[in-house]
Parts: C-alpha cells; sequence; structure tokens
C-alpha cells in the first residue's frame, strides 16, 4: 500500500512520534500543522528523508508546496503551530529561521533572490559572510563552470538557468544539509532543465539530501528517488518516484499530468 490515508487514522502513529528523534532517518517531519493568520494551510504533514536522497514533493498548485518548505525552514510564514521536525537529530522546529539555516537547512526559493548590483562572485562571497561555511567557492566552480566563466558578471543580468545554479551554488556554500528547491526548472528551456538535473544529481553524488517542488513533475519525479505528493495541505502518496511515474490514475489525480 502506497497511499498514506492510513497513517493519519493509526492511533500508533501518535505513540511512534519520539521514534523521530531516534531514527536513522535524515530528516523526520511529524505532524506539520502550519498557518497563515487562521489560514489552515499544511494541515499535518509527515514524511522522512534518508541522507543522500532527492525526493520530489509535488502537488497541484496551492496544494501546499511552498508553504511547506518555508514551514521546514522556519519562516515565519506560515506560522509553525504544530508538529516536530528532525534534522540530524536536531530539533527545527524549536528553532527560528537563522538557527535553521545555521542547522543546514538551505532554501532556494522559486524567485532566485539574487543580490543586485553584485557580481556572481559577491553573491557566492556573501553566502559565506558568517560561519558556519559549506562548499568553497573553488569547490562550487568545479560543479559549474559556467559560474566560473562569469565571475564577474553582475548576478542578476545572468540567463534563467545561470541565475537557478547561482542560487544552488549560494546554497551550497552555507553549511549545508539539506537543500530545498522551490520550482527551480520554472521558465527554462528543456535543455537548461537536463543541465541542472544532472548538477542535482552530482550534489547527491556528494552526500548533499533534497527536497525539489516542481510543476514540471515528469522531470522531477525522473531526478528523485522518492515522491511524497500534497493535496490541500495533507499527504496523499508517499512512495517510490518511479511508481508515480508509472500510475497513470495518481498522476492524473493529484498531478493533472
Ligand atoms: N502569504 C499567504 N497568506 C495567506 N495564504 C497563503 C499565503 N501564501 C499561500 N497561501 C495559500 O496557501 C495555500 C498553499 O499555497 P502554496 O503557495 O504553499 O501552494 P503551492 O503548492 O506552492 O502552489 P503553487 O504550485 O501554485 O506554487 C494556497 O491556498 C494559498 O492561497
Ligand atoms: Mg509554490
Amino acid at each position: 500500500m502506497t497511499h498514506v490515508e492510513h497513517l493519519e487514522t493509526d492511533s500508533k502513529f501518535d505513540k511512534n512520534r519520539n521514534m523521530a528523534a531516534t531514527s536513522t532517518k535524515f530528516l523526520s517531519v511529524w505532524n506539520m500543522e502550519a498557518y497563515y493568520g487562521e489560514s489552515y494551510i499544511v494541515q499535518g504533514v509527515s514524511f522522512d528523508i534518508h541522507e543522500g536522497e532527492i525526493l520530489a514533493l509535488l502537488g497541484r498548485n496551492g496544494a501546499g508546496k511552498t508553504s511547506t518548505l518555508r514551514a521546514l525552514a522556519r519562516m515565519d510564514d506560515p506560522q509553525l503551530n504544530h508538529g516536530e521536525i528532525w534534522l540530524d537529530h536536531k530539533p527545527v522546529h524549536e528553532m527560528k529561521a537563522w538557527q535553521a539555516s545555521q542547522a543546514g537547512i538551505q532554501l532556494v526559493p522559486e524567485d532566485r533572490s539574487i543580490i543586485p548590483g553584485l557580481t556572481v562572485e559577491e553573491n557566492l562571497k556573501l553566502a559565506q559572510i558568517a560561519p558556519p561555511h559549506g562548499w568553497s567557492i573553488e569547490r562550487v566552480y568545479e560543479l559549474f563552470p559556467r559560474l566560473k566563466e562569469r565571475r564577474n558578471q553582475e548576478g542578476v543580468t545572468l540567463s534563467g538557468g545561470e541565475q537557478q545554479m547561482l542560487a544552488i551554488a549560494r546554497a551550497l556554500c552555507r553549511d549545508i544539509k539539506i537543500l530545498l528547491l522551490d520550482e527551480p526548472y520554472e521558465g527554462l528551456a528543456p535543455v537548461i532543465v537536463q543541465e541542472i538535473a544532472k548538477t542535482l544529481q552530482l550534489i547527491r553524488d556528494q552526500g548533499i539530501t533534497t527536497i525539489i517542488v516542481e510543476q514540471n513533475a515528469v522531470a522531477a519525479l525522473k531526478l528523485a528517488d522518492r515522491a511524497v505528493i500534497l493535496d490541500i495541505g495533507k499527504v496523499v502518496y508517499d512512495g517510490s518516484a518511479t511508481e508515480v511515474l508509472e500510475d497513470e490514475a495518481l498522476r492524473s489525480k493529484y498531478l493533472a499530468i
């Protein structure tokens, strides 16, 4: 059984909640509930990720994907009112956004947030302004030779694909344990999507754990090891990415593809 409705009605699930702290799972999200003011948006989301895995977090427009990533990164909005988030045995649910970032949660938002007026290299150096540091700039350039070529160009003048690379590179320059990507392929040509997907595989090969949110569900599923599908703020599928690709009924029901 791959659908997870059974989890939500399983009373033993509650008793096992402290398992999250002790299990071998790298990231454990348990019963996360988050609100924008009075609006109840993330409605009891639970899932786990092993270290080095790529998880595709999918669902229709408004399903709660961005809100889930923001809650994981402990942004002020949406407000996390209930649930636990454990990253490598640390209680992220007790942290503020800056502490979650220091603990290694790096969110690359949909708008990529490249700093205007700064070159590519200055954008990367800024990411390293305060410890703890992650990858060196030289290591990042090995992964993204294009960024090295454009190191002295202003970041915001890069192409969309290069800006996405810079946004990912910047996250790697911080002390990184898990990379959260919100729609990294948005607006990019298929050939650039492939290039970024290859880079994300190389990043996985170096042991980094990733959650990718994408409207381009097929591309995300081809890349990912596992998939979690959200619908109206709840998990409706948690299983292998390949299975979603092969299950036409599931895809049309929750992903409209
Ligand atoms: N700042 C906000 N204040 C109030 N409601 C919000 C806010 N941001 C998002 N929402 C609502 O929360 C729900 C989930 O939004 P969210 O952006 O998380 O969805 P999503 O799955 O990322 O969608 P998309 O695929 O369109 O990016 C939507 O109903 C949205 O209208
Ligand atoms: Mg979104």
